[in-house]
């Protein structure tokens, strides 16, 4: 790796003793620098604003954002101050609370299709809830998915899947039984015909259809017209349920969901990052006549310990309170458009290939010059190139996901000289890969 960076004796010697006790010295194998020419990650002691804050003393305008759970910046008052407020009065009672009603309602409110919900301690749980209440409602075995989408590591999702799994290079995960693959089909996103021939095929056993609306797991890549509608229409023709795994855009570009955005409704929608306010969290929820076949009135099976946490639900009830200020969403998507043309520009006067995904707040460039519209596409970026750009970057004080499958999100904390500094740092950081 040509790009050594800086002494950062601190984080080295962290990552020493990590790698002692930690598998491989993180403990989610998106933080590891593996996939970008290895080493100690950065270990981070505080975050405010957009800025993170190193071990060592380093400040650096941050991209990575809790891998999109945070929207308002780094411990934004409202939040902290929720926090603050609820911690006092007990961490945990394994009761109900006041407060998982006043966030369910938030959410019921905010998306049309959720009629009623349950919270999980994270997405991943979620989403393995979800599969298993599609597949009790239909009584059918199977679940379509799509290529290089990331729904969580439960076992049924990790078949082709993407996010941090793309990064290692991993096709399956190992572990999985042949039973669990036999009942996964995974189809290339933004592409219907795929679809067509498998619910020709085997209609009647697919129970579900999960799809990330808008994928944030090969980098950013929103619906070609007409693909989720279609989706939807052939997914009701052939009696499987619908479902939008919504952890990542949940909120993050409208408040609520993006389903009104395209004009659909998901039967059973799934939720967490932004909606815990940066605290533990996973949501699903969705048609009333589904939602009831959930012990205790019915006979699907959820639980959980975590399950609406205290302070997540408020945390999460005080950010999405936040998320109601007039124009913020706006000001994300202006800031994203400036950073992802402001990449083009300096990609373009370097002279390297650069197509940059752009949606909000959220940016997604891919060292390649041919436009990214599925996981294949996103497949021959040069990720050799983004390894290097990356260090090159982190040279520079900015802080990005340190992998070339996921997203960067500019959060309501960024400001307009954040966003020009960035660009600034990667017309340097390019001109480097060509030096
Ligand atoms: C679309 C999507 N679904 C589910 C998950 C899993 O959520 P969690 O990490 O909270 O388990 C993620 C995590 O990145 C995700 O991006």
């Amino acid at each position: 790796m040509s790009h050594a960076l800086s002494p950062s004796p601190r984080s080295e010697e962290l990552y020493q003793r990590a790698l002692k006790v930690a598998s491989g010295g993180v403990h989610s194998p998106s933080r590891s620098y593996d996939a970008v020419g290895g080493g100690a990650p950065r270990f981070m002691v505080r975050a405010k604003g957009s800025s993170l804050f190193d071990a060592d003393g380093r400040r650096y305008i941050d991209y990575v954002c809790g891998y999109g759970a945070i929207i308002l910046g780094h411990a934004p008052d409202p939040v902290v101050e929720a926090v603050r407020r609820t911690a006092p009065d007990g961490l945990l009672f394994g009761t109900p609370t006041p407060l998982e009603v006043a966030l369910a309602e938030r959410l019921c409110q905010a998306i049309p299709s959720v009629e009623k919900v349950r919270f999980t301690a994270s997405g991943t749980e979620a989403v393995m809830t979800a599969i298993r209440l599609a597949r009790a409602f239909t009584g059918r075995p199977k679940l379509v998915k799509f290529d290089g989408s990331y729904h969580g590591h439960s076992d049924p999702v990790l078949v082709a899947a993407g996010s941090g799994f793309s990064t290692l290079g991993l096709a399956d995960s190992a572990g999985i039984t042949p039973g669990v693959l036999a009942d996964v089909i995974s189809l290339p996103y933004n592409q219907l015909e795929p679809l067509d021939r498998v619910l020709a095929a085997q209609g009647d056993q697919v129970a579900a259809v999960l799809v990330e609306p808008i994928v944030g797991n090969f980098g950013l890549v929103p619906p070609k017209p007409g693909f989720l509608e279609g989706m939807v229409e052939r997914a009701r023709a052939a009696g499987a349920l619908v479902i939008f795994d919504e952890v990542l855009t949940g909120f993050r570009y409208r408040y609520g969901s993006v389903q009104d955005l395209y004009g659909v409704e998901a039967d059973l929608t799934i939720l967490g990052k932004i909606i815990g306010g940066g605290l533990p969290i996973g949501a699903y929820g969705g048609r009333a006549e589904i939602m009831e076949l959930v012990a205790p009135l019915g006979p699907v099976y959820q639980d959980g310990t975590w399950a609406g946490h205290p302070l997540s639900m408020a945390a999460g009830a005080a950010c999405l309170d936040a998320l109601r200020e007039p124009g913020l969403y706006q000001r994300l998507e202006a800031l994203g458009r400036r950073l992802a043309e402001g990449l083009r520009e300096a990609a373009a006067r370097v002279g390297i290939p650069l197509q940059v995904n752009q949606m909000g707040g959220g940016v997604a460039p891919y060292f390649t010059d041919q436009p990214v519209e599925d996981f294949a596409g996103c497949e021959r970026a040069d990720t050799e190139r983004f390894a290097r750009f990356f260090r090159a970057m982190l040279e520079r004080g900015i802080h990005l996901p340190p992998s070339p499958y996921e997203v960067w999100y500019v959060t309501a904390a960024h400001t307009e000289e954040d966003v020009e500094q960035t660009i600034a740092a990667a017309e340097e950081a390019l001109a480097t890969l060509v030096a």
